[in-house]
C-alpha cells in the first residue's frame, strides 16, 4: 500500500514562543521547516515585550523590534508575525488605542502573575478589567490572548481532583469577562480542561481558542509516570476525560472556534535548581504530532471528512479569527515513520518531546508515524 499523503496550505502556529538572542534563528527555522506559513510570537521574553513602539519609555522590548528581529531571523520566509503585548502594570488604554491605529498592535497576552514561565512581569486580571485596558482592547479590535490559570493558589487547589488552577479562571473569570466585554475578542490558549472547552464552545465566536499536541495526544498519568518531565507545561495535561472534550472539539465538523497553537516552549535547562521549567518543545514536529493526534481521537485520515477536520483546525480556523489569508504555499504530511532529533543550538541542546518521553528513555520516543516535506 502505498503512503497516505495529505497536501496542506502552509499553516500559522497561532502559539509559539521563540525567546531571543542566538535562540532565535534556530527557533524560527524549526518552525519554517514545519510548513508555518505565520506566527504568533509570544513575548515572555527577558525583558518582556511590554511596549509597542521603540521610542516609548521603558527598558522593554518593543512589539516592533521583537517583530522584526523575527522577521530578520525568517529571512522574509514568514508572510505573518503577531507579537501580542505583554499586559503589565505599566499597559494604557493609550498604547492600546495607538499600538491599534497603527495596525502593529493585534493582540495582548494575559499571565497569570508567577504563574508560568516569565510571568513574573504581570498584573492581576483584575486590574485591567477597571483600569480601561480590556476596554480599550474591545474598542479597538485587539485581540486578547489570555493563559488561563487562577494565581497564587495552595497546592491542593491548583491542581485537585475536583479543581484546578484552569478551572478556577474559566468558572470565575472568565464569564465576568465576556458580561463586561461580550465584543472583546478572546484566545483561551493552550485550553485543557473539559471546563475550559465547555465555555468556550457556549461562547460562541467572539472566543476562541489554542489546542497543542501534547494537549490532545497525552494525559496527567503519561507525566507523572516515571515523571516525564518534558511533558511538564502549564497549563498540566490533564484527565482523560478533559483530552476527550479536547478531542471532541476539534473533530466537530462545525468547529470554528478550535485551532493550532503548539505552545512550543523551548528550554535548554529543563531541570532547574528548584524544579523543573515548563514548556514542551514540538518546533520542527508540530503538524506531524497533530496527525497523529486527530488519529488517536478517531480521526481517519484516509478519508476526506478527517482530512477537512485537520484542516479547519491547523489551516483555517486561526486564520479566519485572526483575519489572516490562507496561504498559497503548501505542504505535505506523508504517513511515513520519521526520526526526531534534538535540536542543537549555541545555547544549548533543546529536546523534542516525545523524544523525551517514551519508554525507552533516555532515548525516548524516536520516532514519528507521520513525515513532513515541503
Ligand atoms: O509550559 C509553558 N511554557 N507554559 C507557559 O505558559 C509558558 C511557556 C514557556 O514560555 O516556556
Ligand atoms: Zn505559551
Amino acid at each position: 500500500m502505498s503512503d497516505t499523503v495529505i497536501t496542506l496550505p502552509k499553516w500559522y502556529d497561532l502559539h509559539a514562543h521563540f525567546r531571543q538572542d542566538e535562540l532565535l534563528a534556530p527557533l524560527v527555522e524549526a518552525h519554517l521547516a514545519m510548513g508555518c506559513a505565520g506566527v504568533v510570537a509570544m513575548p515572555n521574553t527577558r525583558p518582556p515585550v511590554a511596549k509597542v513602539f521603540d521610542e516609548d519609555p521603558g527598558e522593554e522590548i518593543s512589539v516592533t523590534a521583537y517583530r522584526d528581529q523575527l522577521f530578520a531571523a525568517a529571512n522574509d520566509q514568514l508572510d505573518e508575525i503577531i507579537v501580542p503585548l505583554y499586559l503589565t502594570q505599566a499597559t494604557t488604554p493609550g498604547m492600546i488605542e495607538r499600538g491599534a491605529r497603527s495596525g502593529l498592535l493585534r493582540a495582548c497576552k494575559y499571565y497569570p502573575p508567577h504563574g508560568t514561565t516569565g510571568s513574573e512581569f504581570a498584573q492581576h486580571f483584575e486590574a485591567f478589567m477597571g483600569n480601561g485596558v480590556f476596554a480599550a482592547m474591545q474598542d479597538n479590535g485587539v485581540v486578547l490572548c489570555i493563559h488561563g490559570e487562577e494565581h497564587g493558589l495552595s497546592g491542593e487547589d491548583y491542581f485537585g481532583r475536583k479543581d484546578n488552577a484552569e478551572e478556577r479562571f474559566y468558572r470565575q473569570r472568565m464569564p465576568r469577562l465576556r458580561e463586561r466585554f461580550p465584543d472583546l475578542r478572546v484566545v483561551a490558549e493552550h485550553l485543557t480542561s473539559k471546563l475550559g472547552v465547555d465555555f468556550v464552545r457556549q461562547a460562541g465566536e467572539g472566543v476562541a481558542a489554542s489546542v497543542t499536541p501534547q494537549h490532545l495526544i497525552y494525559t496527567v498519568g503519561d507525566l507523572l509516570q516515571n515523571f516525564k518531565y518534558h511533558l511538564y507545561c502549564l497549563p498540566l495535561v490533564k484527565f482523560d476525560e478533559d483530552r476527550a472534550a479536547l478531542r471532541e472539539a476539534v473533530l466537530d465538523p462545525d468547529n470554528r472556534q478550535f485551532f493550532a497553537g503548539t505552545d512550543s516552549a523551548p528550554h535548554t535547562a529543563k531541570i532547574t535548581p528548584c524544579g523543573c521549567a515548563a514548556g514542551c518543545f514540538t518546533g520542527g514536529i508540530a503538524p506531524q504530532l497533530y496527525a497523529e493526534a486527530f488519529e488517536l481521537a478517531g480521526a481517519d485520515l484516509d478519508q476526506q471528512q478527517g482530512v477537512d477536520a485537520l484542516r479547519r483546525f491547523l489551516v483555517e480556523n486561526g486564520a479566519g479569527f485572526y483575519g489572516l489569508p490562507v496561504s498559497d504555499d503548501t505542504f505535505r504530511l506523508i504517513r511515513r515513520p520519521t526520526s526526531v532529533t534534538p535540536l542543537s543550538t549555541s545555547a544549548g541542546e533543546i529536546t523534542p518531546l516525545p523524544l523525551g518521553i517514551g519508554p525507552g528513555c533516555p532515548e525516548g520516543r524516536g520516532e514519528l508515524a507521520w513525515s513532513l516535506e515541503l
